[in-house]
């Protein structure tokens, strides 16, 4: 038994399931797992059709919170699942509700496939507060027919795009092509779009700085690395059973947590050489990491998180159309007091010391090998039906 892997494995979290993506021998991953990825096929519904695109959006620990109700004709309601959020990582629910911006804006470039304009009503019965969500619908949805509808050749990109968390290739930079098509992608959304790449070497340093130290406090933190424990999925048949949150399929941890070795109860203590390696892999990729990009929204209501959501969809699949691979970097954006530090150092590098200012997003960005896609529950998963 190779103990160092191991014991490095047994680290979990997200770093986990990147190794597990480059580590050569792994289990497979189940097929019925990722079957949305094929694409939603004939549909008699047509809103069902859209949905199938839909659920392939991006969401914080792949939690799929998105709870669809397709009762009335002609109307998509949307709702939080709210027992799928991440009070320790995310408090007051910022990336659950970009979350369901992401969703929202894959649902209305595939409804424009169709020739159908998304009338998106957000939070019909009000919006949430500041700190906590509740059953009110996230979003009403009217498709109205209209052939004057331009459809979005972002749409080509949707069952390619991937969260990638391997690492990315250092000495090829993003090209600014890529860059600029990110930066147009954004447009239809009013926040700020920003980029760093290999030309600004000091910047990149000081990005690299704020996500290794972030990175760390995640790590160190015992009560959010037991939030991402409880979603992750390790091995096969949990990936089969649950279809969401983070997996792993890497043999040596699927063994271990087989025979009981991968203990998820606990956290592992910060000197842990499950803590101490898996800071020192995560800031090797930040060191190979060529380019960062962010995006900074004035103000912070549920609607602007909502809508920096869709803007995130909307530059990682102008990236994919470009090549560019992509990984959020939330650490430092979030909200819980350990975070203090990191969070006000990258407001400061990123011009968002005012207020009303919130980096909504900040992302890694290069080239990398490809990755397969993350498991979905599918379309009726997520539909209310009582
Ligand atoms: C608001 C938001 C924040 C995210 N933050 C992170 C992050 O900090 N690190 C990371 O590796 N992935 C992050 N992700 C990516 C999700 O983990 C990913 O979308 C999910 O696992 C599904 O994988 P897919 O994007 O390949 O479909 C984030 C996604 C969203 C929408």
């Amino acid at each position: 038994m190779d103990r160092r892997k191991f014991i490095r494995l047994t680290g979990g979290g997200i770093i986990v399931a990147a190794a597990a993506a480059s580590a050569g021998c792994t289990q497979h991953m189940p097929a019925a797992a990722i079957e949305p990825w094929q694409g939603p096929g004939q549909e008699s519904d047509v809103r069902r059709w859209i949905l199938g695109y839909a659920i392939l959006a991006p969401h914080s620990h792949n939690l799929q919170s998105w709870l669809v109700d397709l009762r009335r004709p002609d109307e998509i309601l949307l709702r939080c699942d709210l027992a799928r959020l991440l009070p320790e990582a995310d408090p007051f629910s910022r990336q659950i509700m970009m979350s369901h911006g992401t969703f929202l804006e894959l649902l209305d470039i595939a409804a424009r496939e169709r020739g159908l304009r998304a009338d998106i009503s957000l939070f019909p019965e009000g919006p949430f507060g500041p700190s906590t969500l509740d059953q009110r619908p996230v979003a009403r949805i009217r498709l109205v027919a209209d052939p004057t509808l331009a459809k979005d050749p972002l749409f080509a990109q949707i069952l390619h795009r991937r969260t990638n968390r391997s690492a990315y290739d250092a000495a090829r930079p993003v090209p600014p092509d890529a860059w600029a098509a990110m930066t147009e992608s954004v447009k239809p959304h009013s926040l700020r779009f920003g980029f760093a790449g290999l030309d600004q070497s000091d910047l990149l340093r000081r990005h690299r700085a704020i996500a290794a130290a972030a990175w760390r406090i995640e790590l160190t933190t015992p009560r959010v690395i037991m939030e991402t424990y409880k979603v992750l999925r390790v091995g096969a048949t949990e990936i089969e059973q649950h279809r969401d949150g983070l997996f792993v399929l890497d043999r040596i941890p699927v063994l271990m947590s087989k025979i009981g070795l991968f203990d998820r109860s606990q956290p592992p203590a910060p000197d842990d050489y499950a803590t101490t390696s898996q800071i020192k892999d995560f800031n090797a990729k930040l060191e190979a990491t060529p380019g960062f990009l962010w995006m900074v929204s004035e103000g912070n209501d549920r609607v602007t998180q909502i809508n920096a959501g869709r803007a995130y969809l909307r530059v990682q699949l102008a990236a994919t159309a470009a090549g560019i691979a992509l990984q959020p970097l939330s650490q430092a954006l979030q909200e819980y007091p350990e975070q203090a530090q990191p969070y006000a150092e990258i407001r400061s590098l990123l011009g968002a010391t005012q207020a009303n200012r919130t980096v909504q997003m900040w992302a890694r960005a290069g080239f990398a090998p490809p990755v397969g896609p993350a498991p979905r529950r599918g379309v009726d998963a997520q539909l209310i039906r009582a």
